[in-house]
């Protein structure tokens, strides 16, 4: 094999956000921008010679053309065997299932997530390491810093690998791995539900079922999973073919952006139960027959019924949400006396404490869920989970979120975004909430009086690093919240996000329209940020 070291100068931008570094796609099309990215992803890491490399991505506009870049750099480096979804397509959940199942030293996710795709639209890549997660920060502050100093990358130079088929080819002493992106995940996922149960329930129409892949990674993996061996009828995935620009959506699984499927589930003759997930699979969005569960309250409704999921059922060892997710779970926690903690945004933070047992669940507020089955949430793991308690509890969704509420409280909660701010105006928001916080402390504004006012720090109870400035909280003596953070995943200006929270124990009052239970935490956040005032918005750009 023939390997070439090609000069290259950095790029200062190459600083991965909360999960990898996403850029446009013309950016990444600039000259050994990628190939600088990848080569410092192998400058940061050791020992990896002749140990296997885990590829694949969501097949999003650009993903071929980079995976046969890596091929070649990860050759030049020394990995032995490349371990690559045919087409250069697997979810991210699935690709952390194979680096996990096949002891791989590491695997690159192609991935921009739920970004929309497309020539000017988004591409992005992360490193996972050989738990099958997101590399943990102290590897991407390696990583950025390597990337300001690269000087030139390796390559080999053999023609472009065959991706779509399926088999083994030797190039030299290298080993290529064509494998199906969606066998090995379908396993797993019958090793965790009850297939059978689902079957049945399934074929009696106890359950009817809307699956929007949004064009997206899981089309084919809903298309398998919930059609060919659950089977559902033919056509109960929609949207099920992968384009490379999703068919010119965002594919964020959330009622602004899966439209066709949260008119079916809120119109008449809803099916029982609806789900979508985003571009590369590992968010999820679960509904009912005319009701939408928050992902918040999806963690906490999972974590209270993990028994009835039979890989759960001799009962879980703890839970962790990230800090601005809801305080649902911590009520099912506290009841069932299970550990509960709060970790920074972003899934890397969960990691440590799955390796280390102390949590089964995990979830965040933004469409994400997971448990120990791998180290990426996990998009269609959360859908068969609720169709698995759906099928158990033979209770519809709608009565299931109401019982829950009734035994722990509904804590009211919704998410304000506002994108594509100008960066110096998101940062002077920051600034401004910052100045604040001292003095906040013990204002009341009506019933509300401030408990605490802070930045976010997390230390991690398994390896003690710390993270800083992890986003704005304003707590209230009544368990109210406001957070404020900036977007690491955004590729246009800053985005603003405003999460809000109220806790409400009285059941007559469950039924409440968040935004009309939320008003006068939404109007406080505004008073506190003055992101209307400063940017001339009328309002949010979305609302979830
Ligand atoms: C967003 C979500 C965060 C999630 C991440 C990756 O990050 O808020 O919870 O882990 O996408 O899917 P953010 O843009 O807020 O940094
Ligand atoms: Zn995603």
């Amino acid at each position: 094999m023939k390997i070439t070291t090609i000069p290259s100068s950095p790029y200062l931008d190459q600083k991965p956000g909360t999960s990898g570094l996403r850029k446009k796609v013309t950016v990444f099309q600039q000259r050994n921008y990628l190939e600088n990215f990848v080569q410092s992803i192998f400058n940061s890491l050791s020992d990896f010679q002749g140990s296997s490399l885990v590829l694949g991505g969501d097949g999003r506009y650009f993903n071929r053309e980079a995976i046969q870049i890596i091929i070649k750099i990860a050759a030049a480096n020394g990995f032995g065997e490349l371990i690559i979804g045919q087409g250069g397509l697997l979810s991210t959940p699935a690709a952390s299932h194979i680096i996990r199942k096949n002891k791989a030293f590491g695997g690159i996710i192609l991935s921009a997530s739920h970004n929309p795709g497309g020539p000017d639209e988004d591409f992005g890549i992360k490193y996972n390491i050989s738990n099958g997660g997101p590399a943990p920060e102290k590897f991407t502050d390696a990583l950025y810093e390597n990337s300001t100093r690269i000087a030139g990358y390796k390559i080999a130079g053999f023609a472009d690998v065959d991706l779509d088929s399926i088999g083994q080819q030797k190039i030299d002493g290298l080993i290529i791995t064509i494998i199906d992106p969606v066998d090995d995940y379908a396993e797993l996922m019958a090793s965790i539900f009850d297939f059978d149960l689902l079957k049945r329930s399934i074929a009696s129409n106890h359950i009817t079922l809307c699956f929007d892949a949004m064009h997206a990674i899981t089309g084919p993996y809903a298309t398998r999973i919930l059609e060919d061996i659950l089977g559902a009828p033919k056509g109960t995935v929609i949207n099920g073919i992968p384009l490379e620009d999703f068919g010119g959506g965002h594919p964020d699984p959330n009622m602004a952006h899966a439209k066709e499927l949260t008119n079916l589930m809120l119109g008449n003759n809803a099916p029982t139960f609806g789900a979508a997930s985003d571009g590369d699979g590992d968010r999820n969005m679960i509904m009912g027959a005319n009701v939408f569960v928050t992902p918040s309250d999806s963690l906490a409704i999972m974590a209270a019924n993990a028994r009835c999921i039979p890989a759960y059922a001799s009962g879980i060892a703890g839970v962790a949400r990230s800090m601005p997710t809801s305080q649902a779970v911590d009520r099912v926690a506290k009841k069932l006396g299970l550990p509960c903690f709060e970790t920074p945004t972003g899934w890397k933070y969960f990691g440590n404490l799955l390796d280390d047992g102390q949590i089964t669940l995990c979830g965040e507020e933004s469409f994400g869920s997971g448990s120990n089955h791998v180290r990426e949430k996990d998009g269609l793991w959360a859908v068969l989970f609720w169709l698995n308690l759906i099928a158990k509890k033979r209770q519809s969704v709608e009565d299931i979120v109401t019982d829950h509420w009734q035994t722990y409280g509904r804590d009211i909660y919704c998410r304000h975004d506002y994108e594509a701010v100008d960066m110096d105006i998101a940062n002077a928001i920051v600034d401004h909430l910052r100045e604040q916080l001292p003095k906040l402390a013990g204002q009341s504004f009506a019933e509300y009086t401030v408990k605490y006012a802070d930045e976010f720090s997390y230390t991690d109870p398994v390896d003690g690093s710390v993270s800083n400035n992890q986003g704005i909280r304003i707590g209230f003596e009544n368990g109210s919240r406001i957070i404020f953070r900036l977007s690491g995943t955004g590729t246009v200006g800053a985005t603003l996000r405003i999460y809000l929270e109220k806790f409400e124990a009285d059941a007559s009052k469950h039924n409440q329209d968040a935004q009309d239970a939320l008003a006068f935490l939404i109007g406080l956040a505004e008073q506190f940020c003055e992101v209307k005032k400063r940017t001339g918005r009328a309002g949010p750009t979305v609302i979830t």
